[in-house]
């Protein structure tokens, strides 16, 4: 849905995902299919050309809106014959706009906020996004309804925070809840892990036995695949609760966390919170991993 163009440099690897999954989450939220959307990442010096050109303001700002629909924020949803008369019959997609991100300005507040850059990022396409949607924030009730969509879009994706990284207790706390999902009819050894990305998001999982026993896959491959697979690939950490015993993740387990973060944290515990804790270097000493492949 997002054409993303970055000549700037820095921008994370991840970011893209990120930011498309947001796009996604703030469509779903709107109602709004088959969207097209420009995004162009650019320095602080770019986006003050732009802001003088286009609005009079002489500064940098972190982000820019032009939508390409005039409407207001949540009519997509409630005037559905108005929402069909902007799709284009050619292309068959509704084009929202473009967006203008200063990653220099991103990188700042990252900074003060104390998270990732590729997580604020994400939150400036879910405040742009929102804005092509026809949100505002001139008066405090729309300033409040805008807020309250921008945070119903990063906990969808996975990013619930203001600022900061969760804490290992909080990332053991949403491993212990995955334990009610475990599906372990055979050994009745029930794991639930959670994985912290480098972009913020978490992404939990459960262990899932087969009735071909070596089909079965633990609860930290399950949540490292939700992971990668949402375009998250480098991991700080990975929270693992065990039902009654605390679990240290297994050879094949600590082999395959290894390929997203070699230095990342393993917290460990059973029912009640973390008892330990270990970096994956210590776990998997000598370890192989994508530098020794020259291809
Ligand atoms: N298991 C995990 O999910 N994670 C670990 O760290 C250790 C073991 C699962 C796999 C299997 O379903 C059950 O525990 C017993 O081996």
């Amino acid at each position: 849905m997002l054409e993303i163009d970055c000549q700037a440099k820095g921008f994370p690897q991840d970011a893209p995902a990120l930011m498309e999954r947001v796009a996604e989450s703030v469509c779903r939220l709107e109602g709004i299919e088959d969207v097209g959307a420009y995004v162009r990442v650019v320095d602080d010096e770019a986006i003050h050309a732009i802001n003088a050109a286009e609005r009079g303001v002489d500064r940098p700002t972190d982000v820019l809106s032009f939508p390409s629909i005039d409407w207001r924020g949540g009519t997509a949803r409630s005037d559905r014959a108005r929402l069909r008369r902007e799709y284009d019959p050619e292309t068959g997609l509704c084009f929202l706009g473009d967006i203008i991100i200063s990653i220099d300005r991103a990188r700042e507040q990252a900074a003060e906020y104390g998270h990732s850059l590729a997580r604020e990022l994400g939150y400036l396409t879910a405040h742009a996004m929102l804005h092509l949607c026809g949100y505002d924030h001139m008066t405090d009730e729309d300033k409040a309804v805008m807020r309250d969509r921008e945070e119903k879009v990063m906990a969808d994706v996975n990013l619930p925070r203001e600022g900061g990284y969760l804490t290992d207790e909080e990332l053991f706390r949403r491993a212990e809840a995955m334990l009610d999902r475990a599906y372990a009819p055979y050994s009745h050894f029930r794991v639930g892990a959670c994985i912290l990305a480098e972009d913020g998001r978490v992404f939990t999982g459960c262990n899932i036995e087969n009735a071909s026993l070596g089909a079965t896959i633990c609860a930290e491959r399950t949540a490292a695949v939700k992971a990668v697979s949402e375009g998250a690939t480098k991991f700080l950490a990975v929270a693992i609760a065990g039902e009654k015993e605390a679990a240290w993740p297994c050879g094949i387990c600590r082999q395959f966390l290894r390929e997203f973060g070699p230095e990342m944290r393993v917290i460990v515990g059973k029912k009640g919170g973390p008892t330990s804790t270990a970096t994956l270097a210590e776990l998997l000493p000598h370890s192989f991993g994508p530098e020794d492949l020259s291809c």
